[in-house]
């Protein structure tokens, strides 16, 4: 059970690029961060295109309206200047600025939180990384939905071999919010979704796929995804070349296989995300609109269901507690989970303590540039007429 205590000596000072008033994202971040006031407290932001509004968010939110800056290189600057200036910065900007304000920051000598999908480019991952390495600094990826408790369950099921050996990775998030198409001239956080210099190669694939991707491993670190077949689609025709709609089939190293179903045209459906894991001798079943809740089916058993916050869970996922059973918690708890360890693997590197950089849990820089390589696998093989293509 965690209840809030200091994991790290003192909480980071923390920026935050984009995430600002009109953002979808921005308050998810905050929420997260902020949630225990012992892992970060916001001191600096450059929230948004638009200078003004930044700072009128600045002050709606107490924050010190000369740290409220026009934009990231300012900020970058400015900071650096203090001797009290941020020490880590989120970039919770659409998708085509991720990679220069993430090379901007390393460069100033901060850790990064940044948003998926990473970057367009396994390349631009690849020099990230050498940066980050030079630096000393970590570079983790809010895959937001990760930090359930029961998926670190149910990865200890896995890993432990419960379920025997992993044949069928079954994987969906597909809801109807992309069916009105008006929603793509009328929201500013529709129309760069759907432009493909602001989003790169893929709509749905990168904007919701790549979390069910990323917690699919996290469930089966072991499994190493081979080969992906794609096709797909742009029911909003204006939408064309990227899609609101995708089926990928996948084929793993060691022989089991998957399939993954990402839309935002699946009209009038309010499950968003279903994982299920199906092993020679049992399967894993949970959805992110019952998040408490995972189904475990032993072949010629009764149905388990195992729920959050009991004793007979393993410690990995008791760990990430908060409230006890029976008292609701939810989608924040799961960014504060994974804030808590953002924290303490940078702490960590900082006093050079590598052995815990290696052994903390979270979405990190190989998890980000997996999920680049997931993307672009994904339309090389659909825009090659839906054929099996290398993941590299
Ligand atoms: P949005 O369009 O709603 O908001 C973008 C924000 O960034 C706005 O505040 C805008 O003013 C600001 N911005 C744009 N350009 C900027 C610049 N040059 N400097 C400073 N601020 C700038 O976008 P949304 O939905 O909030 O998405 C942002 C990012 O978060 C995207 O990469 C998206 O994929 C990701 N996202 C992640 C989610 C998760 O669960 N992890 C959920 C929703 C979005």
């Amino acid at each position: 059970m965690y209840i809030g205590e200091k994991l790290i000596d003192r909480p980071f000072r923390w920026g935050i690029v984009g995430g600002g008033k009109t953002s979808q994202v921005g308050y998810k971040h905050r929420l997260g961060a902020m949630r225990d006031n012992t892992s970060f407290v916001l001191k600096a932001a450059a929230f948004d295109v638009d200078a003004e509004r930044c700072k009128e968010f600045g002050r709606n939110l107490c924050m010190d309206e000369d740290r409220c800056y026009p934009d990231y290189k300012t900020m970058f600057e400015a900071e650096a200047k203090r001797e009290d200036g941020i020490e880590v910065v989120d970039v919770a900007t659409p998708n085509f600025l991720h990679y220069e304000v993430t090379k901007a920051a390393l460069e100033a000598g901060l850790h990064v939180i940044c948003e998926k999908p990473l970057f367009f480019e396994v390349e631009q991952g690849e020099e990230i990384k050498k940066l980050a390495e030079e630096k000393g600094k970590i570079v983790a990826v809010t895959y937001g939905f990760s930090g359930f408790e029961l998926l670190q369950q149910m990865r200890a099921m896995v890993t432990s071999g419960k379920l025997g050996k992993i044949n069928m990775i079954d994987l969906r998030y597909a809801h109807g919010f992309g069916c009105d198409p008006e929603g793509d001239v009328k929201s500013e956080g529709q129309k760069w979704r759907v432009d493909p210099s602001k989003v790169g190669k893929a709509f749905v694939l990168g904007d919701l796929s790549t979390h069910t991707y990323y917690m699919s491993q996290l469930i089966c670190p072991d499994q190493k995804l081979k080969q992906v077949l794609c096709d797909r689609q742009a029911f909003v025709g204006s939408r064309y070349p990227l899609e609101d709609n995708a089926y990928v089939l996948m084929r793993y190293e060691d022989g089991a296989v998957g399939r993954m179903w990402c839309s935002c045209v699946n009209a009038g459906d309010m499950s968003s995300q279903h994982i299920r894991i199906v092993g020679s001798k049992a399967s894993l079943e949970w959805n992110d609109m019952h998040p408490d809740v995972v189904k475990y089916q032993v072949q010629g058993q009764p149905e388990q269901l195992l729920y959050r916050g009991m004793d007979y869970l393993d410690p990995m996922a008791q760990e990430d507690e908060r409230l006890g059973a029976l008292h609701y918690t939810g989608l924040i708890e799961s960014w504060s989970n994974l804030y808590k360890r953002f924290a303490v693997v940078m702490a960590a590197k900082d006093r050079g303590d590598e052995e815990t950089v290696k052994n903390v849990i979270y979405p990190d820089l190989e998890h980000g540039i997996d999920g680049i390589k997931w993307i672009n696998a994904c339309a090389e093989s659909a825009d090659k007429g839906a054929v099996w293509v290398d993941v590299k």
